[in-house]
């Protein structure tokens, strides 16, 4: 069912919070083992710069919505999606994994995302990135956090991951509203009329640079201890919930990203030995000096409890 933009946008006003409600040196940070902490540095690192990746997606649909509550919504989006990035920054920095002024290197496939992103943001249709955007959150924003929780003990950890969850429950929400609304009638053959401009070759380059960071965020799940099975679960949940909805099946677009998840998810699809893991292989070897500088959105990022 949509939902009513007015009464969630005065739902998200009233749940707004401050890193400040935080005690960032409370007891328990003592609780990172040794064996977790390079694997947690990494996992972290790939978490605040997906965290800095989605208010860069919600800047670019609060721009193609016309509800005007939507637009609102929106805006409140990126603000918390920022907050998240400040408070699991707060988090490395609590566990001694940053120096005074460092920031975590984003890996070289968060890298090529972030340069395909800043190019391509805007050209996309409203259709593209409502659908491509819910899957970014299920897979890899509220998803992953639910899982760090099954291993990391440390109370101050779960206390903001449960503010942050929150959030996230209200952006899935938000996210499957949109795709609801782009399969209605009203505006499906809007939908299908960008699926020409879909298809275009940056798209596709998006898509397949796409593979090679579900991949790595894999091999850091295993590597922290977490089975896999739990990020294919979440990405499954994408089809899943949408495909509920009387009206999200009919958007080609939505079907285009569901197959997309399922053939990354599954180990055996020959998409994997063809181009999925030769790309990481790639991009693992991609010379840092290749990439571009950092698009300017990603100084914003502080995690003074101030921010
Ligand atoms: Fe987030
Ligand atoms: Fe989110």
């Amino acid at each position: 069912m949509p939902i009513a933009t007015d009464d969630m946008l005065q739902k998200i006003k009233d749940r707004q919070w401050a890193l400040a409600d935080i005690d960032w040196n409370a007891p328990g940070a003592e609780l990172i083992t040794d064996e977790q902490r390079p694997m947690l540095k990494d996992f972290m690192a790939d978490v605040v710069w997906v965290e800095a990746l989605g208010a860069c997606g919600f800047k670019a649909l609060e721009l193609k919505v016309e509800d005007p509550y939507l637009k609102e919504i929106y805006r409140y989006f990126q603000a918390e999606e920022q907050r998240h990035a400040n408070a699991e920054l707060a988090l490395m920095h609590r566990w001694g994994m940053l120096e005074q002024d460092e920031f975590p290197e984003p890996t070289v496939q968060l890298r090529l995302i972030m340069q395909w992103l800043d190019k391509n943001v805007d050209k996309m249709s409203l259709g593209v990135l409502g659908t491509l955007i819910p899957m970014l959150e299920v897979a890899l924003d509220g998803a992953l956090l639910k899982f760090l929780l099954d291993e990391v003990k440390d109370p101050v950890c779960h206390e903001t991951f449960a503010k942050i969850n929150s959030d996230e429950s209200r952006h899935l929400a938000v996210d499957f509203h949109l795709l609801e609304v782009l399969g209605m009638p009203r505006t499906r053959h809007l939908v299908i009329n960008t699926v020409a401009t879909f298809l275009t070759p940056s798209v596709l380059m998006g898509l397949v640079q796409f593979a090679p960071l579900l991949s790595s965020t894999r091999d850091k799940i295993i590597g922290i201890g977490l089975p896999e099975e739990k990020l294919y679960r979440a990405i499954r949940r994408f089809g899943e919930v949408g495909d509920k909805s009387p009206t999200t099946p009919r958007n080609p677009i939505y079907q285009a990203v569901k197959y997309y998840g399922n053939m990354v998810m599954d180990r055996h699809h020959p998409f994997h030995r063809y181009v999925g893991d030769p790309l990481v292989a790639i991009t693992n070897r991609y010379p840092r000096r290749w990439l571009k500088p950092k698009p300017s959105w990603t100084e914003s990022l502080a995690y003074e409890p101030a921010a």
